[in-house]
């Protein structure tokens, strides 16, 4: 099974992965933890240069572009080969990320945006993908220092909170959208529930 978490910044991404993996893991699945952009050796130099301020201004279809690039890396090498093993995959941001931030951040287009990362992935889609939605206002007051997109202004971060929740209401069956200003346990428990759930109907 393949989950991806997605969510804007300062939502509680990654304390809500950590427990769903230990979860999983206790119940005797198998489970892979990575992130995007990264996972492999070139997807984290990528990383390096979408996301440091040091390449302040990158033009933005070269930065959709290379997100799709460190997505067709991780997806070949990374997710497929977990999948086939029977892993469960918890993917920190995937596909949904580039069509929020790209496709409508930076008014690239969002089918395009998610046309080129489909074919950068072979048509690899989540199973079911977590959204922990926060006004960005509380979750970017969370972060300590901000890197290249996190520093863009609140406008911007607004219009990718609403490019999540449309994505996700567009595909109930497919998605999870929780309030990320829930307590821990009480997020921790209904995503677990959900993912359960969905393995069960396997
Ligand atoms: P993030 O996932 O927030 O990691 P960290 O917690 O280490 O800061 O950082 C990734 C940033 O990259 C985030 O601002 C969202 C952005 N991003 C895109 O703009 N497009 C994408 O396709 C992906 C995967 C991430």
């Amino acid at each position: 099974m393949f989950i991806a978490f997605e969510g804007g910044e300062g939502a509680g991404k990654s304390t809500q992965e950590a427990l769903l993996a230990a979860s999983l893991a206790d119940l005797g699945h198998r489970v892979v933890r990575t992130r995007e952009p990264g996972g492999t050796p070139a997807g984290e130099a990528i990383r390096h240069v979408v996301l440091s301020p040091e390449f302040e201004g990158l033009e933005p279809r070269a930065e959709a572009l290379l997100f799709a690039a460190a997505r067709g890396e991780h997806a070949a090498r990374v997710i497929r080969p977990a999948l086939e093993r029977g892993d469960v995959v918890i993917c920190d941001r995937y596909i949904d990320s580039s069509v929020a931030y790209q496709g409508l951040g930076r008014d690239l287009g969002t089918k395009r945006v998610r046309d080129l990362s489909m074919w950068a992935t072979g048509d690899l889609l989540p199973d079911l993908t977590i959204v922990l939605d926060v006004n960005p206002e509380v979750g970017l007051a969370r972060l300590s220092n901000r890197d290249r997109l996190e520093a863009e202004p609140l406008l911007y971060h607004q219009r990718v909170r609403n490019a999540f929740l449309l994505i996700a209401a567009d595909e109930p069956d497919r998605y999870l959208v929780l309030d990320a200003t829930l307590g821990v346990a009480v997020l921790a428990a209904a995503i677990l529930e959900r993912v359960l759930a969905e393995l069960d109907g396997r």
